[in-house]
């Protein structure tokens, strides 16, 4: 029998960039891309190296690969500044009072920083840093709202070499604890507190319980947000904007090799310990830069929105590095997408004329949930192009996407990558690739990625598989910090020679890479195997469906079994016919193998904080057993005590 992935789920329909959009794109027809595609497979050296030339280099490379698996360097022997690359060179022309960052608090204050203003603030808190002691190649834990003191603080380590590493302000004390002892960083970068949904986040109370013990910490650098009650330790936490009285604006920023380490940032295993994914300069810059300008395929003049908070890979590369490498304006947002009203993205759309969004699936579908007349309410005519990250986004939601926000008019572009590789590794190019709904579609330039079986060879057309790919690019991830053991044996064990992802993928006959799920979620249904993402996506196809997640159960005839957990649209009712016709409707689309065996509706399904959902948790419950499994990076812990009740 084969081990391989099926198939099942058709999708027929294309949609062709417009001639005006290709017209004006960088990469205007698929002919281009591929012939610079092949050139730059044949060649990832000499198109990496005229990449990474675009950025200022204090000091050019005298080699631009050194690969001795699995451990890559790029653009050795060169020096960069990651931070004069975002900022000082914008500063001559007309770029130098553009506005980088165009800031929105959820309480509603406005803030605007040009490229002048932010390159102040960031020479001025790179000298706190320095005045406090931190040094070229220090850790230093951020813990921020989204706010531009977040970016800023960022930046400034990258001025004086020293390593952020950012921990989303949502996460816990224990999270925060974990990471402190993992990077050993000695400063925090934190705010008192941040607003998410009408409440105050305690960030600083979070950071003084994460410390408590603690004797590695000797600096807490706190910037006042929300005007909070805090605890002041003295001799070890200091205020921002005392500390910024203290300094003047002048922080010339020095090289530092292309290999210095410029963040670590973690992202939790499927279980137990998270992972400190370490990233370098020259090379991550050198991805994020090109990846920004080709497939969001950037103007002077565009307004340019990422939904992610700083805390993610996303917020990293496609909210600071990649758009200021690209001396692009960003709009950032700290709140929730539905305070005070479900509204609230689209009215930013509408008040700052943005051009470009890029947002996730799991949002996408809470928009679809809470009602199309949001949307409906305000004017979006600004938009011109649209993207998507984070999860296989269901064809129907992509669908909704296209024509309530982006009005038929936009294109989609559904990137494929992860906080391993740094950049985007596999989308459209939004005036040049034909999109269908549901995929990633073609691999970005330089990335050779493929699709093979257990024993790592390339499958056919329609066949699933794991998602590898074979050849290092500037963006991957250099290690796992202080576990070299640990980086081998997850990333380049499974598939000899190979980087493994963890996704299970396959190409239909374009070549177009469709994401069936990660590996380790996949069904084994009577001896086949089925990919999440399409028995999702069938039943999101429902007109009452908002959201879906599917996993297997032990049954004794058929190897698993078929578990459905399912959100409904605002207004539907959850009743045993519509448990019947949902299970015809996969049916009808997919075929019998299939069918859920049994479909649960649930008010909401548990999910990461970056909006991710968490299958693993749902098998437990499918399979009868209560959950044991690790919880510490569950978004909502009481989706779950629901979803457990529901089950007794
Ligand atoms: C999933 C986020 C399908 C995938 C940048 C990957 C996607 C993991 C997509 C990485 C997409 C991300 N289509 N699946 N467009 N984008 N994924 O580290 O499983 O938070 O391996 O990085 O998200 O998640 P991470």
């Amino acid at each position: 029998m084969s081990n391989s992935i099926e198939s099942h789920l058709v999708e027929k329909r294309v949609f062709k960039p417009t001639r005006e959009f290709a017209k004006a794109a960088r990469i205007g027809s698929l002919a281009d891309y591929r012939r610079l595609y092949e050139a730059s497979i044949k060649q990832p050296e000499k198109f990496w190296a005229a990449q990474a030339g675009e950025l200022r280099w204090q000091q050019k490379w005298t080699k631009v690969l050194e690969w001795k698996p699995p451990f890559a360097k790029w653009f050795l022997g060169g020096k960069l500044n990651a931070a004069e690359n975002c900022l000082d060179r914008h500063l001559v022309g007309p770029r130098r009072n553009k506005a980088a960052i165009i800031w929105e608090g959820e309480p509603g204050e406005k803030r605007t920083l040009t490229y002048h203003q932010l390159h102040r603030e960031v020479c001025k808190f790179a000298n706190v840093l320095k005045r406090n002691g931190v040094k070229k190649g220090d850790r230093v834990l951020i813990y921020m709202p989204l706010i531009p003191e977040a970016a800023i603080a960022m930046l400034a380590c990258a001025r004086i070499g020293a390593v952020h590493s950012v921990v989303f302000g949502g996460f816990s004390s224990e999270s925060i604890k974990d990471r402190l002892n993992d990077s050993g960083a000695q400063v925090v970068v934190t705010a008192d507190g941040g607003y998410r949904r009408g409440q105050t986040v305690t960030l600083k109370q979070n950071v003084d319980h994460a410390l408590e013990g603690n004797t590695a910490v000797r600096r807490v650098i706190v910037f006042r947000r929300a005007n909070l009650d805090i605890h002041i330790e003295e001799g070890r936490d200091v205020w921002w904007h005392r500390e910024m009285d203290y300094v003047n604006a002048t922080c010339p920023p020095a090289g530092f090799d292309s290999e210095h380490p410029l963040f670590i940032l973690y992202t939790s295993g499927s279980t137990g310990k998270p992972k400190g994914i370490l990233h370098t300069t020259g090379g991550y810059l050198t991805s994020a830069h090109t990846t920004t300008k080709f497939i969001f395929d950037l103007r002077e003049d565009d307004v340019y929105w990422c939904t992610a908070d700083v805390g993610w890979i996303t917020g990293h590369s496609y909210l600071v590095y990649g758009p200021l490498a690209n001396g692009a304006t960003c709009v950032m947002y700290e709140g929730a997408p539905n305070w005070p009203e479900p509204d609230r993205f689209w009215e930013i759309i509408a008040n700052y004329g943005v051009t470009i969004l890029y947002t996730a699936p799991t949002a996408i579908r809470a928009f679809i949930k809470w009602g199309d007349e949001h949307p409906a309410k305000h004017d979006l005519t600004s938009l011109r192009l649209l993207g998507t990250v984070g999860e296989p986004i269901n064809p129907e939601a992509w669908m909704w996407f296209r024509d309530k926000i982006g009005g038929g008019r936009c294109p989609i572009v559904d990137t494929w990558w992860q906080t391993e590789t740094g950049a985007i590794m596999i989308a459209p190019l939004p005036g040049a690739t034909p999109t269908k709904p549901g995929t990633a579609t073609l691999p970005f330039f330089g990335i050779d990625a493929a699709i093979v079986d257990d024993q790592g060879r390339e499958v056919g057309p329609n066949e699933g598989g794991k998602l590898v790919v074979r050849k290092p690019w500037p963006s991957m991830l250099r290690t796992i910090f202080g576990d070299k053991a640990r980086y081998k044996k997850t990333y380049w064990s499974e598939v000899k020679g190979c980087y493994f992802t963890g996704d299970g993928a396959r190409r239909d006959k374009d070549g177009y890479f469709w994401i069936v799920g990660r590996i380790d979620d996949v069904l084994n249904v009577a001896g086949h195997r089925l990919g999440t993402a399409e028995v999702e996506s069938a039943l999101v196809s429902h007109p009452s469906v908002a959201e879906a997640a599917v996993v297997g159960r032990p049954d004794e005839i058929k190897g698993q079994g078929v578990v459905a957990f399912v959100t409904l649209r605002e207004g539907e009712i959850p009743t045993n016919d519509l448990k019947e016709k949902l299970r015809k409707h996969v049916g009808h689309a997919i075929g019998p193998i299939a069918k859920p065996d049994e479909i649960r509706f649930a008010d909401a399904l548990p999910k990461t904080r970056s909006g991710k959902i968490m299958r693993r948790l749902l098998k437990e419950l499918a399979g009868g057993g209560s959950v044991t499994g690790d919880t510490t990076t569950l978004e909502d812990l009481g989706v779950l005590a629901k979803l457990v009740k529901r089950d007794e």
